[in-house]
């Protein structure tokens, strides 16, 4: 800025002459007015508006006026930045306007279009298929129990009298966790959900009702029919009066719940468990021929291969020195309990074939199932 200026010098002060703060005015407002986008404007308001322009400029010519002319230079330089500032705005909202306008017709989303997001999941038809079972028994007043999967041998083997020489207690059947086989008591990767029987006896006083769906483990080779991790359901009830009528009357209804339809009953084949006396195999009528396809070549079945009849698990009378064991009278109470494969009834419920097939976790496997087994 020049000093202020005591003799009147015109030279000094051209910049605020009326014709170049006119020109400088329409200088900017030609600008303002060609520019054509958001981009063009803001370069012509830094040139015209900005510190440097030839306005701003004028401005601060104004304190090297002579007082008396101050007033009158200010008012025309003031006027003119005014117009100009008014000129900015106003294309400012009009070339915003015009880039709100385009971007709603450039950017538009069609909703109507096909989508390629990652398709959704499914619940696992195990877990659908453990609740639908759990579902049959909370109906007739059972209660679903728990226990862990890493399992103290106590509970997975002893408990249940089996001998500390029981073949299935060889590292060559069961996953030990702490401990080996033989040795004194460790943890194993439960073989079973029976040890679940023995937890919830200890944990509740008789009349007992329990439903036990799990994971258990084996140490067997996947192939088709088999898999080192696996699902079991357990269910054990100890009431007084409870024999092996009320196991078949249970086992009939449960048949019946989950394959609907006429005709759907369980038999009992003699077996052997330690923690059962008597013990069973428990089949089922096969559900797809319905015992039908039995020396009828006409009508085979490929389900049961025509016998008629799907092995399921075993059962039994929980044994004397099961209860004694969970300090249960059995001179009182008495009790019955099954177990069987989950992946096993699922295998021939909808018809997978490979075993692997449950496990490899491919959704183009579980989507068919939907939500619902
Ligand atoms: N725990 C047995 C198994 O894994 C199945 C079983 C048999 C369970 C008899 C029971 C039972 O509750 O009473 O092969």
């Amino acid at each position: 800025m020049s000093a202020p200026n005591k003799s009147y010098d015109p030279v000094e002060v051209e910049a605020l002459k009326p014709e170049e703060i006119g020109r400088a005015r329409d200088e900017a407002l030609d600008a303002i007015a060609a520019a054509e986008d958001l981009d063009a404007l803001r370069e012509a308001k830094a040139a015209h508006a900005g510190n440097a322009s030839p306005l701003a400029l004028a401005n601060r010519e104004i304190g090297a006026l002579p007082p008396q002319a101050r007033a009158e230079a200010g008012k025309r330089v003031g006027q003119a930045r005014g117009e100009v500032g008014r000129a900015l705005a106003a294309r400012q909202e009009e070339l915003e306007a015009e880039r709100d306008e385009r971007m709603l017709v450039e950017e538009a989303v069609d909703v109507t279009l096909p989508y390629d997001r990652l398709p959704a999941g499914a619940r696992h038809p195990i877990t659908t298929l453990s609740e639908r079972l759990e579902d049959v028994f909370v109906a007739m007043g059972y209660e679903v129990a728990e226990g862990p999967e890493a399992e103290a041998e106590w509970f997975n083997f002893d408990a249940l009298n089996m001998l500390p020489d029981h073949p299935a207690r060889t590292e060559s059947d069961t996953f030990y966790v702490e401990g080996a086989a033989g040795g004194p008591s460790g943890t194993v990767l439960r073989t079973h959900t029976s040890p679940v029987q023995i937890r919830s006896m200890l944990d509740r006083e008789p009349p007992i009702y329990v439903i036990c769906p799990g994971r258990t483990y084996r140490t067997d080779e996947p192939d088709a029919t088999h898999a080192p991790a696996f699902h079991q359901i357990e269910c054990l009830a100890v009431d007084e009066g409870i024999t092996m009528a009320d196991l078949k009357g249970t086992l009939d209804h449960m048949v019946q719940a989950l394959f609907g339809g006429e005709g759907m009953r369980t038999r009992l084949r003699p077996d052997y468990f330690p923690f059962t006396e008597p013990s069973a195999e428990m089949d089922m009528v096969c559900y797809v021929c319905r015992g039908e396809s039995v020396g009828n070549p006409d009508r085979p079945c490929r389900t049961c291969s025509s016998e008629g009849w799907i092995e399921l698990g075993g059962c039994g009378v929980v044994n004397p020195r099961v209860l004694v064991a969970c300090g249960i009278d059995p001179d009182r109470y008495s009790g019955f309990a099954f177990g069987f494969g989950i992946e096993r009834m699922l295998m021939f419920r909808n018809n997978v074939r490979d075993f692997r097939d449950m496990t490899e976790g491919d959704v183009r496997f579980t989507q068919p199932f939907g939500m619902e087994v």
